[in-house]
């Protein structure tokens, strides 16, 4: 992305803003927090929060993003000079940071299940798929060099830039992805006594419906669709002014509800069928996924493919992380690109090595009741997207004149009055109540 990069075209900016958002958020951490926060209830609230706080906000990023044209910091610079706004950037760059040393942890568990794919070792009858999820995050070296394998490729891709990089992985992976998840959902539902996880996803159990659960859907639904930490401000600063942020940003909405909640239709049937717990906790995917292959003709060979979509999904955010830190760390001075990706990629790497080490040897190491990974995880998720998410939204709200943000909005003015009414109240209280509730929980 040497001097300011634009994206090729509309359909390959939602892609990449789509794939910057759907990742392991959609695939991986919904259905486990889904699974240990009483299913339908959590995933009741979490399309509420998407479509009425993370959708509006998301359009404030787009917003900002299109018209600084910069790094997140120079833009809330520039828009608002000698004002303390720009301080969303560098909260930004923590959290970002923070979240790409855990999430590439969790990278490098889809490499080591790749590779274990690929050699077969996945398949036969009888494995214990928990045991082994166990064993597999438990070995320090294995996890290390997974976790590091991962950032490498993802420093590889910010390297090569928008068009080169970004926009082609997402364009074919993508479709790709949907394609395949739906032939697992059939295999799914039609295993005896997948209507019992049809039921934890859909029908309420109301004992779930807590402010905490609250709190952690609204963080659910900022973390896949990547706002908050201006992810999708340093994504649309390479928009042209062409565009509508409104409809790019409902696209990427649904197609976020429309993978997170396929990817449950995937595991929920699975696991009630086959006799596991919802309750697995962050291994959930990467035990019920092996178990729903085993059922399938081929299943080997679908798995390694399924693993290699399932990398790209993550890469295409783990890039959008990186990028920020990186666009944000090299500001205007764009010839150094090179060298502050190194830098800051293994900067993440040794911030995420308490992360990676976490359910192993170090597992006792525990902050505030919670062992690093997990903490970190909860810092971004429950603190710092929702404070983002805040500020975003009273800069979008109370920044810009009506006239500049109706004129950007380029929408009915139906839908630019409720999004502005959204903006400068609902969601802000909404957040704030929501953190105090839990602060004092
Ligand atoms: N939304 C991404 C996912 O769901 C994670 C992410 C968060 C990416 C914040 C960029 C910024 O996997």
């Amino acid at each position: 992305m040497s001097s300011r990069d634009q994206f090729a075209s509309k359909i390959g900016f939602i892609l990449a803003a789509a794939g910057s958002a759907i990742g392991l958020g959609a695939i991986w951490k919904f259905p486990y927090m889904a699974g240990t926060n009483g299913g339908s209830v959590f995933i009741f609230l979490f399309i509420l929060c998407t479509v009425f706080i993370g959708l509006p906000i998301l359009i404030a990023e787009f917003m900002i993003g299109r018209r600084g044209q910069l790094d997140p910091i120079n833009s809330f610079k520039a828009q608002a000079p000698s004002k303390p706004w720009y301080m969303i950037g560098w909260l930004g760059l923590v959290a970002c940071g923070l979240i790409l040393s855990f999430y590439s942890v969790v990278g490098g568990w889809i490499l080591s299940y790749l590779f274990r794919a690929i050699s077969m070792s996945l398949t036969g009858q009888g494995l214990d798929f928990a045991a082994l999820f166990g064993e597999i995050i438990s070995n320090p070296v294995e996890v290390l060099m997974a976790q590091g394998a991962f950032m490498l490729l993802t420093l590889l891709i910010v390297q090569a830039g928008i068009k080169g990089g970004i926009e082609v992985a997402s364009k074919w992976m993508m479709p790709l992805l949907f394609i395949f998840f739906i032939l697992l959902f059939i295999r799914s539902i039609t295993l005896d006594g997948a209507m019992e996880g049809i039921k934890f996803m859909f029908v309420p159990d109301w004992s779930y419906l807590n402010a905490k659960t609250l709190l952690l859907a609204l963080g659910q639904a900022f973390f896949s669709l990547s706002v908050g930490v201006s992810a999708m401000i340093t994504y649309s600063s390479y928009l042209p002014r062409t565009e509508n942020i409104v409809s790019s940003a409902r696209n990427v909405a649904i197609m976020n509800i429309a993978i997170s909640i396929l990817a449950g239709l995937v595991i929920f049937p699975a696991v009630f069928a086959l006799g596991y717990s919802p309750e697995q906790g962050p291994g959930l995917v990467f035990i019920m996924i092996p178990a729903v292959f085993e059922q399938l003709p081929m299943g080997g060979l679908f798995l390694i493919i399924f693993f290699i979509l399932l990398l790209f999904a993550t890469i295409t955010s783990s890039i959008a992380l990186l990028e920020v830190v990186v666009s944000i760390g090299v500001g205007k001075k764009t010839q150094a690109r090179k060298r502050a990706s190194w830098l800051f990629a293994t900067i993440i790497f040794i911030v995420g090595i308490p992360s990676a080490l976490s359910y192993g040897i170090m597992s006792d190491f525990t902050i505030m009741g919670k062992n690093f990974f997990d903490f970190a995880d909860y810092l971004t998720n429950s603190i710092m997207m929702p404070i983002g998410a805040l500020l975003i939204s009273l800069f979008a709200g109370f920044h810009y004149s009506k006239k500049i943000s109706q004129e950007e909005f380029q929408s009915s003015p139906f839908l630019f009055k409720t999004w502005l009414l959204i903006v400068r109240y609902i969601a802000p209280i909404a957040i704030i109540v929501i953190l105090v509730r839990q602060a004092f929980a």
